[in-house]
């Protein structure tokens, strides 16, 4: 009895998976990163959206390798913003900053996903001007 117990509860451990999709704005190819539900959330704090991509090999612009002060990481976010952490103060100054709409932009080194939805992302020719 007590050994079905023990198959019960081990078969109601989720092994969801979500997926970061980036998309870049200059010719609109994406590459998906699938992130493992069960490894979230202990390893967010390095899997903000700007490490996520260049440990898949995928561009984005920075200067200061992810210290939310260089602006370059600019992106839009498509689909999924409600799966990220909420921007702070410092971020939202340097977004305000930026052309384009302030709800959609973040600093891929700011962002981290949460792993509760899909998210795609935009990768912007230029940082500076988002559409
Ligand atoms: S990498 Fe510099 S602000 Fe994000």
């Amino acid at each position: 009895m007590q050994h079905h117990f023990h198959l019960l509860k081990t078969m109601a451990v989720r092994t969801d998976t979500c997926t970061v999709t980036y998309r870049y704005q200059k010719d609109g190819s994406e590459s998906v990163v699938t992130l493992d539900g069960e490894s979230l959330p202990e390893k967010l704090p390095e899997h903000n959206l700007l490490m996520l991509a260049l440990d898949h090999g995928i561009s984005i612009a920075t200067a200061c390798g992810g210290q939310g002060s260089c602006h370059l990481c600019n992106v839009q976010i498509l689909e999924g913003m409600a799966g990220l952490n909420p921007p702070e103060d410092d971020e939202l100054a340097m977004l305000q900053g930026a052309q384009g709409n302030i709800r959609v932009l973040r600093l891929a080194c700011q962002s981290h996903p949460d792993g509760s939805q899909d998210i795609v992302v935009l990768i912007p020719e230029d940082p500076f001007k988002i559409l």
